[in-house]
């Protein structure tokens, strides 16, 4: 099926943010298992998981509508230096994908293409699952401080 080329900017746009996702939560997840964080390296490997099967499910939407996935650009990474910059950083991230994903529905809800409404909706209410995850993260640091919040992720 023929998709609008102006969506399928959009969807190819969103793609290189997942596919940056993948990498930057792959290194933040093997720096918290290479200090001991055992915990925070699960759950920021699962985030990880996510952002594959969002890109997995952009490149299928983008191949129905007869484009070219574009795999190969990734936008600039924020490598954390340590837990709290790690957390910061991705949630900064994720309040973008957040915005980037409303920005892409409204745009095809315009051109009435409902189906890729619906699975944009989807990834939508997922990223804002990971700003959830990364503020519950910022609240617990603040009220427990760094080093017990610490000593629970190992
Ligand atoms: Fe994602
Ligand atoms: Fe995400």
């Amino acid at each position: 099926m023929k998709g609008n080329e102006k969506l399928l900017e959009h969807l190819n746009a969103l793609l290189a943010d997942e596919l940056t996702a993948i990498n930057q939560y792959m290194v933040h997840s093997e720096m918290c298992a290479n200090w001991g964080y055992g915990k925070l390296h699960a759950a920021i490997r699962k985030q990880a998981m996510d952002e594959m099967h969002h890109a997995e499910w952009l490149i299928e939407r983008i191949l129905f509508l007869d484009g070219v996935p574009t795999v190969s650009k990734l936008n600039k990474l924020t490598i954390g230096k340590n837990v709290s910059e790690i957390i910061n950083n991705d949630n900064g991230d994720e309040l973008k994908a957040v915005h980037a994903y409303n920005n892409a529905v409204k745009f095809a809800r315009e051109i009435e293409d409902q189906g890729t409404v619906d699975l944009l909706t989807k990834i939508l209410t997922m990223e804002e699952g990971h700003v959830d995850w990364a503020e519950i993260q910022r609240t617990q640091i603040k009220q427990m401080g760094l080093e017990n919040y610490l000593s629970i992720q190992s």
